[in-house]
């Protein structure tokens, strides 16, 4: 008879962006016929997984510290007589900083960068098997980890994230992804319509599809012929159960037609869309290598506003990109004023190594950088908040994903992602995790809105929005 497999546990750690989420989701199922659970804290693990995010130096930074406090840990471990933790670096510092990683950092058994982590089985029976032996894996293997990747273990939730492209061809002169994730790969429709099946059997009821360029997707189809994200997006629509499908993060370059038009088409694609656009001056877009200016943003959004008029807007932005006068920040400001957004993300920009915009001799003094940043946080949270009171007193439906603290409350999103909060009587109403539910919002806060249930004066479903929604999509 085989011996038992041990049962250990494993705790992972995740910076960074929705891809590292689901790479980490990934890597458990992966680490699962090896007897490892997920543990949500550090005290009863037998191996840590840092998955690490190289955006900005501040993500590194951290790891750098968690390994600090790692190496402490383990001593007392030693100093108790109990078994050191087994300490893994993953994601993109790994992939950029592998060989330095293993040198700095003793404490570190295992780097391993995004592209090898179906490999771990290997790589931990090699440390297990010979304690003191260190692995460094940061290649970009010719077959994709998709193929190999074993399927799921358990399901992601009521809302779940689904890699279908990966890596980036941009080569924006200020961004690390292309050298820590790779050259554009897109996952053929077949493995993508399964992964998206098995996801809502296991309770899913919305995909978020991921990508660093999602929308220049390219996979290939049952026909042998390559399928845009447009075409994949109506695919998915066709799958019983599954309610949302919403997509991050894109490109304006690669936003086609077929696209745009699905946005118009679609009932399940959500009316809300992340399209970074970085900044609203035409000479610093083309410094980025953004390949596109202002003016062709403005009229990709518009086509979007044409196909779909209540759509909710975000994007990302950079202040202080290296040569960024005071004119070229007002043209962000200027943009953001005209494009208007629903929520969105800004950064000062910070010097990555081996990007070309590091080696700028203009670099923009911090000071500057922080006044930029303040001041369009200010416009953007303005616009935010504008965005969620214009929805005080409409009937939107959110997507229940988890209960309150107290009995009765509920928490969800509404198709423009933002979070709303609803109380509704538990015993009259039934369990609502994972269903669609028609609120009235009631009132606006910063990064959320207060709802109450519509149509359900005596706390019972709103039957006649229930069915029209399951005649089109039934659960
Ligand atoms: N693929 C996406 C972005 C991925 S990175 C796109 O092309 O839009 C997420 C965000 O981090 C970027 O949109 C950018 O705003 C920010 N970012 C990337 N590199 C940065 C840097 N060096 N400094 C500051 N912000 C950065
Ligand atoms: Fe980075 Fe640009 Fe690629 Fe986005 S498109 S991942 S910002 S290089
Ligand atoms: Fe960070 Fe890598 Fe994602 S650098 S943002 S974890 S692709």
């Amino acid at each position: 008879m085989p011996d038992a497999i041990p049962q250990r546990k494993v705790h992972i750690k995740t910076w960074g962006c929705q891809m590292n989420v689901y790479d980490s989701v990934r890597m458990a199922d992966v680490l699962a016929p090896l007897g490892f659970s997920v543990s949500e804290t550090l005290d009863d693990a037998d191996m840590v997984i840092l998955n690490t995010c190289h955006i900005r130096e501040k993500a590194t930074e951290k790891v750098f510290s968690d390994l600090g406090r790692l190496r402490a840990l383990n001593e007392q471990r030693r100093a108790g007589g109990r078994d050191e933790l087994i300490v893994a670096v993953a994601g993109c510092v790994a992939q950029a900083e592998g060989e330095a990683l293993v040198e700095r950092a003793p404490v570190v058994d295992m780097v391993f960068g995004p592209q090898t982590y179906h490999q771990l089985p290997e790589m931990v029976v090699r440390v297990l098997e010979r304690r003191g032996e260190r692995v460094l894996n940061t290649d970009f293997p010719v077959v994709s980890k998709f193929d190999h990747l074993p399927e799921e273990s358990a399901g992601q939730g009521v809302t779940a994230f689904l890699s279908v492209q990966e890596g980036c061809d941009k080569f924006c002169t200020f961004c690390v992804v292309p050298y820590t994730r790779g050259a554009e790969f897109s996952r053929p429709v077949a493995q993508v319509l399964a992964e998206a099946r098995r996801l809502v059997a296991g309770g899913a009821r919305e995909i978020t599809l991921l990508g660093q360029n999602v929308n220049a997707y390219h996979g290939e189809g049952p026909d042998g012929r390559v399928e845009g994200l447009g075409t994949l997006i109506r695919r998915l629509a066709g799958i019983d159960g599954l309610l949302r499908i919403r997509y991050t993060t894109s490109h304006p370059k690669d936003m086609d037609e077929d696209l745009i038009a699905a946005h118009g088409e679609v009932p399940q694609l959500m009316p809300s869309l992340h399209l970074p656009v970085q900044s609203g001056s035409n000479r610093i877009l083309q410094a980025m290598n953004r390949k596109h200016d202002r003016d062709a943003y403005r009229r990709i959004v518009e086509r979007l506003r044409r196909a779909r008029p209540d759509l909710a807007l975000s994007s990302d932005f950079i202040v202080g990109f290296p040569g960024e006068s005071d004119r070229d920040f007002a043209d962000t400001l200027g943009l953001v004023a005209e494009v208007t957004y629903a929520q969105a993300y800004s950064f000062k920009y910070s010097p990555r190594p081996g990007t070309p915009a590091a080696a700028e001799t203009d670099q923009v003094p911090e000071p500057v950088k922080a006044e930029r940043l303040q001041s369009l946080q200010q416009l953007l949270n303005a616009q935010q908040l504008a965005f969620n009171r214009a929805c005080v007193g409409r009937t939107l439906d959110v997507l229940v994903d988890r209960a309150g603290r107290r009995p009765g409350q509920w928490s969800g999103r509404t198709p423009y992602l933002q979070a709303a909060h609803f109380s509704a009587p538990d015993d009259m109403a039934g369990d609502r995790h994972g269903r669609l539910i028609d609120v009235q919002i009631v009132e606006a806060h910063a990064n959320s809105v207060a709802a109450v249930p519509a149509g359900e004066p005596d706390g019972r479903p709103d039957t006649a929005g229930a069915t029209a929604r399951a005649e089109r999509h039934p659960v």
